[in-house]
C-alpha cells in the first residue's frame, strides 16, 4: 500500500510564518488542510497573505485562476483543535516553548484518531520530550522545514526514541511525495543544519569582536572568495539577532555549554538594543533609505584567512556530527546545500581541502587561543592518522 494514500486531511496549528507557509504547500499538494490559530489576527494575516502568493502566482502564470481557487479553498481556517478531529496528520507551528507545546501535543491526542501522527515543526527543542506529553509517543515525529517553507527544498525528518518506525516511514514518504528532500536526523539539539551551521555565525563574530575585519569584508569574503550566497551578517540580519540569537543560546544550553557553540555578547548586544536586522530597519548593516552600505576591505589574504577559519570550523561541526551518528554523511552535505544553500557539502569540501589541512588549521587555532571551541573532532583525528578520506 501507497503509505501517502493514508494521509488524506492534515490539520496545521500555529498560523504564522511557518504554519501559513505548510498550510499553503499541503493544500497545494491536494489536502484538505485545518488551519488553526489561537489569535483571530494570526488566522486573518495568514488568509490575506496567503491569497496575495496564489495572486502573484496567477499574475506570474505559475498556476491558472481555478487552481489558485482551489488551494484557497481546501484550506479551513478555524480557532479551534476540535477541528483536528478527521486529520490524519498534525503538524504543530506554534511558539518555540516546550511546555506550551507539551501542553498542546496532549491536548491533540484528546481530539484526533488513533492513527492520526502528531508532527511538531520545532527548530530546537527536543522530539522525545515533546512525545512524552502523548500517551502514544510512538506517532509523534519531529517534520521540521525551513523557512519559507513552500520554497526551501529540505525538510529534516526527527524520529524520537518512542517514534514507531512505521511513522517515520509514512512522514518522510508523505513529505517526499510533495518534492521536498528529506534527512534523516537524530532528536539532537539543532539536529542537522541548525547545528552544524553555528560557526558560520558564531565565528564570524568572534572574528570580527577580535577585530581581525568589520562586517562588509567578513561578508565580502565569505561570499566572493567561499562562494557562499550570502555572507554571515547579512544573513543574521535577513534572519533576525532575537531568533539567530535564541537558537544559538538554546543550542548552547542543550549542548551543556560546550564552548564550540558559545553565543556571542556583540550579537545579545544587538538582540538588546533591538538591533535586529532588515525588520528592524537597523543591524549589522543600516536599512534607512539612502544610507549607503559600507564597503568591504578587499585583501585577498584576510579574506582567505577569514574563509578558511570559518569553513575549518564548519567542517569540524559536520564531521562531529557524523562522529556522532546525527545523520549519514550524504545527508548532511545534503542538508547545508539543500536547507542553507551551502556552495557544496562540508564533507565533499573536507575530502577537497585535505582532512590534514583541515586539522592543522583547527590545531593551529586551539594552540593558539587555548580554547576547547577549536577542539578537533576524534573522528578529524583519526580520519588523518589513518589516511582516511570521507567520501
Ligand atoms: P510565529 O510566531 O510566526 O507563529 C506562531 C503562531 O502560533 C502565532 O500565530 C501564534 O498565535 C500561534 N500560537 C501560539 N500558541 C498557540 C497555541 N497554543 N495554539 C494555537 N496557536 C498558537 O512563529 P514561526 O516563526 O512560524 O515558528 C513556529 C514554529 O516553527 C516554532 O517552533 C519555530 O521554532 C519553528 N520554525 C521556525 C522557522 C522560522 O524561520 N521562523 C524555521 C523552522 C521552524
Amino acid at each position: 500500500m501507497n503509505d501517502n494514500q493514508q494521509i488524506k486531511k492534515i490539520g496545521v496549528l500555529g498560523a504564522g510564518s511557518m504554519g501559513a507557509g505548510i498550510a499553503q504547500l499541503a493544500a497545494t499538494q491536494k489536502h484538505q488542510v485545518v488551519l488553526v490559530d489561537v489569535n483571530e489576527d494570526a488566522l486573518a494575516k495568514a488568509a490575506a497573505s496567503l491569497q496575495k502568493i496564489v495572486t502573484r502566482l496567477v499574475e506570474k502564470e505559475q498556476i491558472d485562476e481555478t487552481i489558485s481557487n482551489e488551494i484557497i479553498g481546501r484550506i479551513q481556517f478555524s480557532k479551534s483543535i476540535t477541528d483536528f478531529k478527521n486529520c490524519n496528520l498534525i503538524i504543530e507551528a506554534i511558539i518555540e516553548n516546550l511546555e506550551v507545546k507539551r501542553k498542546v501535543f496532549a491536548q491533540l491526542e484528546e481530539v484526533v484518531s488513533e492513527n492520526c501522527i502528531l508532527a511538531s515543526n520545532t527548530s530546537s527543542l527536543s522530539i522525545a520530550s515533546i512525545a512524552s506529553a502523548c500517551k502514544k509517543s510512538e506517532r509523534v515525529i519531529g517534520i521540521h522545514f525551513f523557512n519559507p517553507a513552500p520554497l526551501m527544498p529540505l525538510v529534516e525528518i526527527i524520529p524520537a526514541v518512542q517514534t514507531f518506525e512505521a511513522t517515520k516511514t509514512t512522514a518522510r514518504a508523505l513529505i517526499e511525495s510533495w518534492g521536498k528532500v528529506t534527512v534523516l536526523a537524530k532528536d539532537t539539539p539543532g539536529f542537522i543544519v541548525n547545528r552544524v551551521a553555528r560557526p558560520f555565525y558564531g565565528e564570524a563574530l568572534r572574528i570580527y569582536e577580535e577585530g581581525i575585519a568589520d562586517f562588509a569584508t567578513i561578508d565580502w569574503a565569505m561570499t566572493e572568495l567561499g562562494g557562499f550566497k550570502m555572507g554571515p551578517f547579512t544573513l543574521m540580519d535577513y534572519i533576525g539577532n532575537d531568533i539567530n540569537y535564541t537558537v544559538t543560546e538554546t543550542v548552547f544550553a542543550a549542548f551543556y555549554y560546550d564552548p564550540r557553540y558559545k553565543p556571542s555578547l556583540t550579537q545579545k548586544r544587538y538582540f538588546e538594543a533591538d538591533w535586529l536586522g532588515k525588520k528592524s530597519g537597523k543591524g549589522y548593516y543600516d536599512y534607512t533609505e539612502g544610507v549607503e552600505m559600507p564597503q568591504p576591505l578587499k585583501d585577498e589574504e584576510l579574506g582567505t584567512e577569514i574563509v578558511g577559519r570559518i569553513v575549518a570550523m564548519l567542517i569540524n561541526e559536520a564531521i562531529d556530527a557524523l562522529f556522532l551518528n546525527i545523520a549519514t554523511k550524504e545527508d548532511i552535505d545534503l542538508a547545508m546545500v539543500k536547507g542553507v544553500n551551502y556552495p557544496q557539502g562540508l564533507l565533499k569540501w573536507a575530502d577537497k581541502i585535505g582532512l590534514e589541512n583541515v586539522l592543522f588549521s583547527l590545531e593551529f587555532l586551539q594552540a593558539e587561543y587555548g580554547e576547547d571551541r577549536y577542539r578537533p573532532s576524534v573522528l578529524l583525528r583519526r580520519m588523518v592518522v589513518e589516511g582516511k578520506k570521507i567520501y
